[in-house]
């Protein structure tokens, strides 16, 4: 069996009494994958990525991270597993300079201040902003403000890493930069558990499983093919498909004998023939 990283047994939230806004969720999230969130806005999702950070407390059910189940006594023990990039580059910032800002959380953990340079060199390459240390964050572009957030949570060296819209306030060349880092990070850490939650549905057709969320319930949940075959039970809850799957089923209508391309390339290469 796969290692879980997180288990979720029936779990419900509300803001307000009598206002569920989780509802009931059950689902087990396998370790050392790379997972997106999916959902129209309100559908719940930054209350669950709370719930499972310890930020808010489960009204009822039980949330357990790698085998542990949270609770008040644990919580900071259990957040010490757990990395989070928001979605405002501008209000993540909390250091002087670039490395000042990745050394914050290191400072937090009493890492001995001989092992924090080479700690912040090594993230700040890894997220391409090795030349940037000195830097001031307002002379950062807001994809650059994301990649500091992100190497301060690799320098806690978490086992997950909840990405809470972290590309929705950029422009498309930082959402591309992002996009191509997660997969990197994924590719350099497999161990790692990314849990990604967006609305770019291009990034979510990257990822190894997607949870699609509506009214506070997970409705599907699968590998991007499983969860885009479900065209029209999406639409009714306006959500779009990644181009690829767009162009297939528009293929299809058409006649086009492409059920077994998988990807763009292979369909490409179909039509090319
Ligand atoms: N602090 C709060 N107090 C009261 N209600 C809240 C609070 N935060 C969220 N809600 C409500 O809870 C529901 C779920 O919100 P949540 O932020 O989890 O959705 P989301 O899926 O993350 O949406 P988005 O895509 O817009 O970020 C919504 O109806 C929202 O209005
Ligand atoms: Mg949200």
């Amino acid at each position: 069996m796969d290692n879980i990283a997180i288990k979720i047994d029936h779990l419900s939230f509300g803001y307000e009494k009598n206002v569920d806004v989780i509802n009931d969720i059950s689902l087990s999230i396998p370790a050392s994958k790379y997972i997106s969130i999916i959902g129209h806005n309100g559908s719940g999702k930054s209350t669950l990525a709370k719930l499972i950070l310890g930020l808010l407390e489960a009204k009822e059910g039980t949330i357990e991270i790698f085998g542990k189940e949270l609770n008040a006594d644990n919580v900071a023990d259990i957040r010490k597993d757990l990395g989070i990039v928001f979605q405002n580059p501008d209000n993540q910032f909390v250091g002087a300079t670039v490395a000042d800002d990745i050394a914050f959380g290191l400072e937090n953990r009493q890492v001995p201040h001989e092992d924090m340079q080479a700690i912040i060199e090594e993230v700040a390459t890894k997220v391409h902003m090795e030349d940037f240390l000195s830097k001031e964050p307002v002379n950062l572009s807001g994809g650059q403000k994301q990649r500091v957030a992100i190497a301060g949570v690799l320098a806690m060296n978490p086992k997950i890493i909840v990405f809470d819209e972290a590309t929705a306030m950029l422009d498309p060349r930082g959402k591309r930069e992002i996009r191509e880092l997660i997969v990197k990070m994924k590719d350099a850490n497999p161990e790692l558990t990314l849990i990604s939650i967006t609305h770019d549905i291009e990034e979510a057709n990257l990822s190894d499983l997607i949870y699609v969320m509506n009214e506070g319930k997970i409705i599907f949940s699968g590998t991007p093919e499983e969860v885009f075959a479900n065209r029209a039970e999406l639409e009714k809850i306006r959500l779009d498909l990644p181009f690829f799957y767009k162009f297939k089923a528009a293929l299809l209508e058409q006649g086009l004998p492409v059920e077994s391309c998988h990807d763009l390339t292979s369909l490409v290469s179909y039509l090319c023939q």
